[in-house]
């Protein structure tokens, strides 16, 4: 029976899966880190009601178009650039994503990135462990400070706030850019200025990019871009990858412009093995793990649990985006 199955493209706790198997017969792609190919993606899309996918599962117009029965796709993240979503919503398709709860999480992991980038933790580290450590000396190990600096945040939405306010409590002065500029009341209560992209890119010490990925953003941070920021200064990327032209950042990283970078998003995922990033000393480089704790990956397994349960019981989703 078509109309009652529901695809979910990797394993997650039977507790959390739980409400949906009263709903339909629910198939669980069995693997726990590779994603299911295109071919089965095509077909649980044509045949399934409901489908309940992560950010590696691209879907296309060509998949929606096949869809027989398909009335959500559930997207495990607050991000859905995986997702043909114009094409969802001329079939009526709803598509929905799981906001809020990944919120903090990821603001803490921003701020963890923020300070291992600037304070070079990792290098640190990796010479201790490999027995290079010879006692402490003056100039051993030196990184940037953190407080006092001023952080630029290229797209203030949810998780732009909750890391200015972490922010704060290192004394930084706050600058954004946004498509939208917040309330007045909002930029007083976080403090935080507005300002204009060429001034963001020029007056930051520490840019931060939350903004979510979107066609026009592609390689927005060139080399132009990037060569526009001061001199010593930092970059983290945090939201998607493809904002920034990485072959740009490879050379104003080696160049020395930049002191540092974070990046925990690539624009190919997982990161090529032969990346030039791999090898450039002054980047911190991490696997997408933004959202990584326990309680929030449950929690985000339920928001996108809890979205398809409503579609199938005929209420609209909690977690509705559209195009
Ligand atoms: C998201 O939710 O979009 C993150 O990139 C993965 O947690």
């Amino acid at each position: 029976m078509s109309d009652r199955r529901i695809f979910v493209s990797r394993r997650l706790p039977e507790a959390v899966l739980a409400p949906l198997r009263s709903l339909g017969t629910v198939e669980v792609w069995p693997e726990e880190t590779v994603p299911p190919p295109r071919e089965v993606l095509l077909e649980a899309a044509a045949r399934a009601r409901a489908m309940l996918t992560l950010i590696t599962d691209r879907i296309d117009a060509e998949m929606i178009e096949r869809a027989e029965s398909l009335a959500i796709i559930a997207n495990m993240a607050v991000g859905y650039n995986n997702i043909d979503v114009a094409a969802a919503r001329r079939r009526g398709i709803w598509v929905t994503n799981t906001p809020d709860v990944l919120t903090e999480t990821t603001a803490d992991l921003v701020m963890a990135l923020l300070l291992a980038a600037m304070r070079r933790l990792p290098q640190a580290e990796r010479a201790l462990r490999e027995r290079q450590w010879q006692g402490w000396s003056p100039f051993d190990f030196v990184g940037l400070d953190v407080h006092g600096k001023r952080l630029g945040i290229f797209g203030m939405g949810r998780i732009g706030r909750a890391v200015a306010r972490r922010a704060r409590g290192f004394d930084m002065e706050i600058l954004y850019h946004n498509r939208r500029r917040l309330p007045e009341a909002v930029e007083r209560g976080i403090p935080a200025r507005y300002v204009d992209f060429a001034a963001l890119v020029q007056e930051s010490d520490v840019l931060v990019i939350l903004a979510p990925y979107a066609p026009e953003l592609y390689h927005r941070f060139n080399r132009e871009v990037l060569y526009g920021m001061k001199r010593g200064a930092v970059l983290i990327v945090a939201s998607r990858g493809g904002i920034v032209d990485e072959a740009a950042l490879v050379e104003v990283l080696r160049a020395g412009h930049l002191a540092a970078a974070g990046l925990d998003v690539f624009e190919t995922e997982p990161i090529p093995p032969d990346h030039p990033l791999l090898t450039v000393e002054n980047a911190v480089l991490l696997p997408h793990i933004g959202s990584a704790t326990v309680e929030t990956r449950l929690k985000m397994a339920e928001r996108a649990v809890d979205n398809i349960v409503r579609v199938l019981t005929g209420r609209p989703p909690r977690d509705p985006v559209d195009a």
